[in-house]
């Protein structure tokens, strides 16, 4: 299947989606962007794996790829790193009219959106994800940024992309925790708003729709981002099973991988939901059952009275409340403002 998905933000732009469309990506640019010299970062495994198919496409449709390449891993997210890719744009003298291309998973394109969104005040970019999770959520709605040592993403922009092409065929290439990451972002995507998704992805044999899944996620993604651009309220559903699942990966020194602690945080939240007469014991075994056969856990890896403090140093926290997004039914999620500690108390219920 290739599908085009189109995204009304306030700079609209396409997702193309399908397999087999990194050989097509430099005849797709070519709608948006004219042929010229094009910067394309990229970390160090993507850049063994898909690069030279990428430069190789780019140059059949007039592109001079200039790449840039970067350790792979969590651990490059930083403001040092961000400084060395605005440093090679500087250096090869790329001015507001050229374009950069980020190739890889949501490190690189949280990265080098940065490094778009504040580089000469702003230059355009093109979202060439290589991962489910970045393919199901961070390559579309525009959100960029860094890690601090004080926590991840604590420095960023919305800088929407001009473009972003999806090649499900890559995702065969990935390991298979780094697939489970997308995994979990796919099955909170279709707590929140899609039961036809959820029965499809919830005995686990859904690889035959890969595409299909894939395509369905981004356009429920579009959909919020459309109605709320700059997450002042509707898109906060998107941080179902995040506020757990967040203090999960920091409690664990970050051991537990992101789509692991978000299935944990998805569960347990469902839990509380139903121990605060939210929800039902049914939606709760359902939703554990669904992420249980797609491998992913349920059960919190540490006692939740280690996790409750690490939520309050949650980014989306204002003053000194906190939203929770609290599944009702599959397809249908609320959004609860809590004082800090009564968002304790109802999370406390789900351990
Ligand atoms: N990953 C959540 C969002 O883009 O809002």
């Amino acid at each position: 299947m290739n599908g085009i998905i189109e995204v009304k933000t306030g700079k609209p732009y396409s997702i193309h989606v399908g397999s087999g469309l990194l050989a097509r990506a430099g005849e797709l640019m070519t709608a948006v962007h004219a042929p010229g010299r094009v910067a394309v970062v990229t970390d160090s495994n993507v850049a063994k794996l898909h690069l030279p198919a990428l430069e190789s496409s780019l140059m059949a449709a007039g592109f001079a790829p200039v790449p840039h390449g970067f350790p792979a891993g969590e651990a490059s997210k930083t403001l040092a790193t961000y400084g060395n890719i605005l440093q090679f744009l500087a250096e090869n003298r790329f001015t507001r009219t050229d374009v950069v291309i980020a190739l890889g998973g949501g490190v690189t394109g949280d990265l080098t959106g940065f490094a778009a969104a504040t580089y000469l005040r702003g230059i355009r970019f093109v979202q060439i994800p290589t991962t489910l999770l970045a393919m199901v959520d961070s390559s579309v709605g525009g959100k960029t940024g860094v890690d601090l040592p004080s926590g991840k993403n604590l420095v960023g922009a919305f800088h929407q992309p001009s473009l972003v092409i999806c090649d499900t065929a890559v995702t065969a290439t990935l390991p298979k925790e780094v697939f489970a990451d997308g995994v979990a972002e796919a099955l909170k995507t279709a707590v929140l708003r899609d039961a036809k998704l959820f029965a499809l992805m919830e005995q686990g044999a859904w690889n035959p729709h890969l595409d299909e899944v894939i395509g369905t996620c981004i356009r429920i993604k579009a959909d919020v981002v459309e109605a709320d651009e700059f997450e002042q309220g509707e898109r906060k559903l998107l941080n179902l099973g995040h506020t757990l699942g967040h203090a999960i990966e920091k409690c664990s020194d970050y051991a537990i991988c992101h789509g692991h602690a978000v299935a944990m945080g998805l569960a347990a939240v469902t839990r509380a939901a139903v121990a605060n007469g939210l929800a039902t014991q049914e939606l709760s075994d359902h939703i554990s059952n669904a992420l249980q056969n797609n491998n992913l856990p349920v059960l919190l890896p540490m006692p939740m009275e280690k996790l409750l403090p690490a939520i309050a140093s949650d980014k989306k926290r204002a003053g000194s409340k906190l939203t929770l997004v609290v599944p009702l039914a599959i397809g249908n999620c609320t959004l609860l403002e809590l004082p800090l500690q009564e968002a304790q108390e109802f999370l406390r219920k789900g351990a």
